[in-house]
């Protein structure tokens, strides 16, 4: 079999495998219940990497495994087959599943065993673009202020064109500052920073830019996204106490302050996987007509550079 055509195999399998976890995750949209949401999708997902060709091994996950009894890291999940590193996210924002708000996915990323950052679960400071930009454009050292400046210049307009997609948060308020002191526009979300960055990627979005802190382990299925489709990517874990570092040891973590890029979460070619559970920017959500469930997905491969949007139909 050759690379392209294992590689071809893969890609099904892994939308697959978004579907059935974002359909599970949809029947509780709106539900005000995230936990139920986030078990849904959980429980679809495991089954269906369990039913697949695969020697996988969960290296970014529902938590550790004494926390999370399912997809936890170094659980080996498959029947068998290559060897592969999972990041995924059964669920990525619970929150606006349960409220039925906008960008809720099913996402997981695929790469060669041993080539995913282990990322611990603490937060990350985060800075990305999309593709066509010179290297080194953006940089997570300078403020947000000159990052707009660097992008606006290299996009050939002025900063008051340039639209920086933040994560709502208190502890943005300095962030979101700097972004507007020079006139740029802030669009900001309350929770689902995958498709965050994913939107610096899709001019269809207008968003520009993406900075913030959050999760570590995000930034890890977001940076097997960007691999697929070009942009720039880096992140610095952020530790709030002597467990998080903790943590991050018992991942193989040794340089705290590491500022990493894209290529450094993200070592190898990767397929990435998403599935939308509520309508969002990038991907429609579930929806359920005339006894069919149909989904939208998106699947990519950054050793063929294909980029699949997937509408499947199925009896409900
Ligand atoms: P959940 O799917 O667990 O709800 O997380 C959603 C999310 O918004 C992520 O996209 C983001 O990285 C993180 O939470 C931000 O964390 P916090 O809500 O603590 O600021």
């Amino acid at each position: 079999m050759s690379t392209e055509q294992l590689d071809s195999g893969l890609v099904l399998d892994a939308v697959r495998v978004t579907e059935i976890a974002a359909i599970a995750a949809s029947t509780l949209v709106g539900r005000g219940d995230e936990k139920a949401a986030d078990q849904a999708a959980v429980d679809a997902m495991r089954t269906a990497l369990n039913s697949l060709a695969i020697d996988g091994e969960i290296v970014i996950g529902e938590g550790e495994r004494d926390e999370a009894p399912m997809l936890y890291i170094g659980e080996k999940v498959g029947r068998g087959g290559a060897a592969i590193d999972i990041a995924l996210d059964p669920l990525e924002g619970t929150t606006l599943t349960a409220k039925a708000m906008a960008n809720a996915l099913a996402v997981m990323a695929w790469a060669p065993k041993g080539t995913l950052l282990n990322a611990p679960d603490t937060y990350m400071d985060k800075i990305a673009c999309g593709p066509g930009y010179p290297a080194g454009v953006i940089d997570l050292d300078r403020s947000p202020a000159d990052n707009v400046r660097a992008l606006a210049a290299a996009k050939g307009v002025p900063p008051e064109d340039i639209t920086v997609c933040v994560l709502d948060r208190p502890r943005h308020a300095e962030i979101i500052a700097s972004i507007r002191s020079v006139g740029a526009r802030v669009n900001l979300i309350t929770d689902g920073d995958v498709a965050g960055v994913m939107h610096t990627a899709d001019p269809a979005t207008g968003i520009d830019l993406y900075v913030g802190q959050g999760g570590a382990p995000e930034g890890v299925l977001a940076c097997a996204a960007l691999k697929c489709v070009g942009g720039q990517f880096q992140g610095r874990l952020v530790f709030r106490n002597a467990d998080e570092k903790e943590r991050a040891r018992r991942v193989g973590i040794t340089d705290f302050d590491k500022k990493y890029d894209l290529h450094e979460m993200v070592r190898a070619d990767a397929i990435f996987a998403a599935t939308g559970v509520t309508k969002g920017a990038l991907l429609d959500g579930i929806r359920r007509e005339g006894g069919h469930v149909v989904t939208h997905s998106l699947v990519m491969s950054s050793s063929t550079g294909t980029v699949r949007e997937v509408r499947m139909r199925r009896p409900a």
